[in-house]
């Protein structure tokens, strides 16, 4: 039986799985790790993920879930495997969902990635978009900084953003995968620089198959930890994610 579900990020952005989460099932009872000591995962070797994974599989295992969202596409793309190993639970990433989500939904099988550096240099979304007519994988680590500090609007992100779009318009590109947990919270930005774009978020496919998983408790319940006191982190989550009163643990990793 599936009753307490684990949710790792390198910070906030793991929070848009949580939120699909909370929406599709919300008396589940959620354990959120957001590693922002670590932070940005985008930045490190793949052989540093790997290390700190099983670091971070301890402190999962000591809470004694029963199932792990690996909600960050980084973790996912260079990691999966040892979560797997080393927790021996089902151990959910967003790559997958996403991949297979953008192929169905693409008309014209045109499909772009964005995401961070190492995402990009993994080609872990690349094998499921094989089938794709044209892919084109584009990093832009500097969005994660935005999320993380609650900026969602202003000259400064229209002008990243629209930097990161301008090969994807030019090769008349239908879809656009949101390949970084961080990135659906500037989704009013995207949507008002390529308003014809369909972007997707692979929260929602993940936690499609996540959700019907899950045994719900009598209340729900959401435990919330971070390796970094950030004192603007409730501010920014209620204001971006309309989620109040989450008292956080610091913890040490
Ligand atoms: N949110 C994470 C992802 O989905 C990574 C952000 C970072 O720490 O670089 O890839």
């Amino acid at each position: 039986m599936i009753k307490k579900v684990g949710i790792l990020d390198s910070g906030l952005g793991g929070l848009t799985v949580l939120q699909e989460l909370l929406e599709k099932c919300p008396r589940g009872e959620y354990i959120y790790l957001a590693d922002n000591q670590y932070l940005p995962y985008g930045e490190k070797t793949t052989e540093e993920l790997r290390e700190r994974g099983k670091l971070i599989c301890r402190f999962f295992r000591e809470k004694k879930i029963d199932l792990l969202v690996l909600a960050c596409n980084t973790i996912t793309a260079t990691a999966l495997d040892v979560f797997e190993k080393e927790l021996q639970i089902p151990v959910y990433g967003v790559i997958e969902y996403g991949a297979k989500d953008a192929l169905t939904r693409s008309k014209n099988k045109k499909i772009a990635l964005l995401a961070t550096e190492r995402t990009v240099k993994s080609k872990a979304y690349d094998r499921y978009l094989k089938k794709s007519l044209e892919f084109m994988a584009i990093p832009c680590p500097e969005l994660v900084f935005y999320a993380e500090e609650g900026i969602i609007e202003g000259p400064e992100l229209e002008k990243s953003i629209a930097k990161s779009m301008e090969p994807i318009f030019q090769k008349n590109m239908d879809t656009v995968i949101w390949g970084c947990t961080h990135y659906p919270v500037l989704k009013k930005v995207f949507d008002q620089l390529g308003p014809k774009i369909q972007y997707i978020d692979p929260a929602k496919a993940t936690v499609e198959a996540v959700a019907r998983k899950i045994t719900p408790s009598d209340e729900g319940k959401v435990d919330f930890y971070t390796t970094k006191i950030d004192k603007e982190y409730p501010r920014i989550i209620h204001a971006l994610f309309g989620i109040s009163g989450i008292r956080m643990k610091k913890i040490k990793i």
